[in-house]
């Protein structure tokens, strides 16, 4: 089904009736997990995102500022029924302002959980300042720990600084540390084992995910993923792995006890095991865009609207339809899939 055939939203900014309620879409979900895109650039260049010669970055006059920001999680939260906001990019600590931002997302009132997900470059400098400003958790993504290969899938000698990162989102609290890894083939995929035992001797949550066609260049292939099933198979070799029967709810991370537990390891199966059917995301970029999925085709411009003298009402209608025309499913398997023309980091994962 194309976002064509759905019937026209029954509200519409327009007609002066504010909507009422959370973000619910035509298939019963509702979301109120948002992800907040604060900047598209980076300081990595991971293959299965960025082009190693970086991206036509966004022009700042596009770029919400740090109230404009603010102003739109505050509606999220107070009046959409968003319980959780997750600062991401590109790369968040890149945002000059983003200790302000956490600080203004933790004030809100009813208290959102507030997180950041980051390479962690430059986070044992602002670990403390962010934890002190109400921060919760952190989700570091890290790849390898092998120095040669981080090189070559990011484009930077930086591996140093993410494990200091790491220690110090630690060190303050941010916990729990999570570690997020995409395996790819020929470049890190023997690399699963090595990270797990890493993650258990630090304590840090480990998650693995799989491969999604969001890179910039387009170069995804099914058959070049690494599946959930390849991973479990690598890890079962030196764990013991058994399901974590904790409820999952909306997460998208199958959990498993390795070797018994506490600790567990997680596989976020995006495409093989698809968890479309229980999602509850929302998605604001940079430029101030709401995307009610990862794929979609279609944004919802609040930036403009906003600009223009939009009230909070009229700004909240607006997501509101713009979580209506949320699609089953992302449709990776379909033929007539098509990547969205933004990438991950203009996105926010
Ligand atoms: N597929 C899967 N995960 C991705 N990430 C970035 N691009 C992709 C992709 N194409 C991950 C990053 C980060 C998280 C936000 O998403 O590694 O951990
Ligand atoms: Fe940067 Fe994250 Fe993309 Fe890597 S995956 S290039 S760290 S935005």
């Amino acid at each position: 089904m194309t976002s064509a055939d759905l019937p026209e939203p029954q509200v519409r900014p327009s007609d002066g009736v504010p909507g009422s309620g959370g973000l619910v879409d035509r298939h019963g979900r509702t979301a109120t997990d948002l992800r907040v895109s604060l900047t598209d650039r980076c300081n990595l260049r991971c293959t299965y995102c960025m082009p190693p010669e970086g991206l036509q970055w966004l022009p700042k006059a596009e770029q919400l500022t740090d109230d404009e920001v603010a102003r739109l999680v505050g509606i999220g939260v107070e009046r959409l029924g968003i319980r959780e906001v997750r600062f991401t990019g590109g790369e968040p600590l890149l945002r000059p302002g983003l200790v302000g931002i956490v600080e203004a997302a933790t004030a809100l009132s009813p208290r959102p959980e507030v997180s950041l997900t980051t390479n962690a470059i430059g986070l044992a400098r602002v670990a403390p300042a962010l934890a002190a400003a109400g921060l919760d958790r952190i989700n570091v993504s890290l790849d390898t720990l092998d120095r040669e290969r981080f090189k070559q899938l990011a484009y930077r000698d930086r591996l140093d600084d993410v494990l200091a990162g790491l220690a110090a989102a630690q060190e303050a609290g941010l916990t729990p540390v999570k570690v997020n890894a995409v395996l790819l083939h020929g470049v890190n995929d023997s690399d699963a084992l090595p990270l797990l035992d890493f993650c258990l001797e630090h304590g840090y949550q480990l998650r693995f995910i799989e491969q999604m066609p969001l890179d910039a260049h387009h170069a995804w292939t099914r058959g070049r993923m690494v599946t959930a099933e390849d991973i479990l198979e690598q890890l079962s070799a030196a764990h013991e792995l058994t399901p974590d029967t904790e409820e999952r709810g909306s997460a998208p991370a199958e959990r498993w006890l390795v070797d018994g537990g506490p600790a567990t390891v997680g596989i976020i199966a995006s495409v093989t095991r698809s968890f479309c059917g229980t999602c509850d995301r929302t998605r604001l970029t940079a430029d101030g865009q709401i995307r009610n999925c990862l794929f979609a085709r279609e944004e919802s411009d609040l930036r403009t609207a906003m600009r223009e003298g939009a009230t909070d009402d009229e700004l909240a209608d607006r997501w509101r339809i713009a979580t209506l025309a949320k699609l089953p499913g992302h449709g990776i398997d379909d033929p007539s899939f098509l990547q969205p023309s933004r990438p991950m980091s203009a996105i926010g994962g």
